[in-house]
């Protein structure tokens, strides 16, 4: 593993994995890493392929500068964007760069957002609530939790934190902030695990916030739009046999990246009632995955954040008559 300059937080997941997947025959080509984070996987893929050049993105100005110095040591064969990865895939066309032969998604937030950022990310610790993943963005956390409806907090924890007891702590917040604004990350937290009955707190083994927190933060940074698009621009602009992977760590990501592959890897989209094909349709890629990878025991053991990460790769086909 490269020896870093920075105090790095995060441990990348499924390293060794998404390396077996790169391919070999074009290690001197391009590639881009959509979530840049602390440069983690950045780091590995050049250290693996010495010629090989890389773009990293992410929308956190803060972490960005983490990941220069960290990759500092591999000179002009990197180059970054800071700015939402949906925005650069789709202005792809306007840039210099060629097709990348490679495209790594590692979706959500890194370590470093949870014990450095002070953004309000973590209920553990009593920070401004924020959760902006870019702070050119103006829509906060706090400005979600003090002036969304009852039906749309509760739509926002049901639907994107899978929350039982949605209405109950949407209820609990407005009666709350009818009081006072709810300004920081632990008083939120300790709003909701107010709403939420003693038992089902006993018998849970994640602390009680937890899925509001990732609902409030997902909707604050657009993640399943920017998500959507992204992927869709991306797949476009890579190079014919190029790679794409996608590492997510909630069931509502790997959905989004799931059916998109699966759309792309339908010969024939004619409607079922059609006898014969009509559309003539080709399939755009590849799955290389057949089922989506996870981490081993190993190395959930010593990081638990990986418990949750999936990995799914696909390669892009060729289009006949393009
Ligand atoms: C899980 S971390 C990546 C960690 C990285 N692979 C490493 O090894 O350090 C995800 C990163 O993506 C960034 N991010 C999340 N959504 C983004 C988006 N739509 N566009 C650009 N960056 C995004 C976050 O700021 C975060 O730094």
């Amino acid at each position: 593993m490269v020896k870093s300059a920075v105090n790095i937080s995060h441990k990348p997941v499924l390293i060794k994995e998404i390396l077996d997947f790169f391919p070999a025959s074009r290690a001197n080509g391009f590639m881009i890493d959509a979530n840049l984070g602390e440069g983690g996987h950045s780091a590995a893929f050049l250290a693996a392929f010495p010629a090989l050049r890389l773009l990293g993105i992410d929308a956190d100005e803060g972490i960005m500068e983490k990941a220069k110095i960290r990759l500092e040591e591999f000179g002009s064969r990197v180059s970054f964007y800071n700015g939402w990865f949906s925005d650069f895939f789709k202005g792809f066309l306007d840039t210099a760069y060629e097709r990348p032969v490679f495209i790594l998604f590692d979706l959500g937030i890194s370590m470093f957002h949870y014990e450095e950022s002070g953004k309000g990310f973590s209920f553990v610790r009593d920070e401004d609530l924020d959760m902006r993943i870019s702070s050119k963005e103006d829509f906060t956390a706090y400005d979600l939790v003090n002036s969304y409806e009852l039906r749309d907090l509760t739509r926002v924890f049901r639907e994107l934190g899978e929350e039982r007891f949605a209405f109950a702590i949407a209820k609990k917040i407005i009666a709350r902030r009818n009081v006072k604004a709810i300004g920081s990350s632990k008083e939120l937290a300790d709003i909701i695990a107010s709403a939420v009955p003693i038992k089902n707190k006993a018998k849970s083994r994640i602390h009680p916030a937890t899925r509001c927190f990732q609902a409030v933060r997902i909707e604050v940074n657009n993640e399943l739009e920017n998500l959507k698009s992204g992927i869709e621009a991306a797949f476009d602009v890579l190079a014919d046999h190029g790679r794409m992977a996608v590492i997510s760590y909630h069931s509502l990501e790997d959905r989004i990246a799931k059916h998109f592959f699966k759309e792309k890897n339908r010969e024939c989209i004619c409607p079922p009632e059609m006898p014969i094909c009509q559309c003539r349709g080709q399939r755009e890629l590849q799955i290389l995955t057949k089922r989506p990878l996870t981490a081993s025991e190993d190395e959930i053991a010593e990081n638990r954040a990986a418990r949750s990460a999936k990995l799914r790769v696909v390669e892009k086909l060729p289009l006949e008559g393009k």
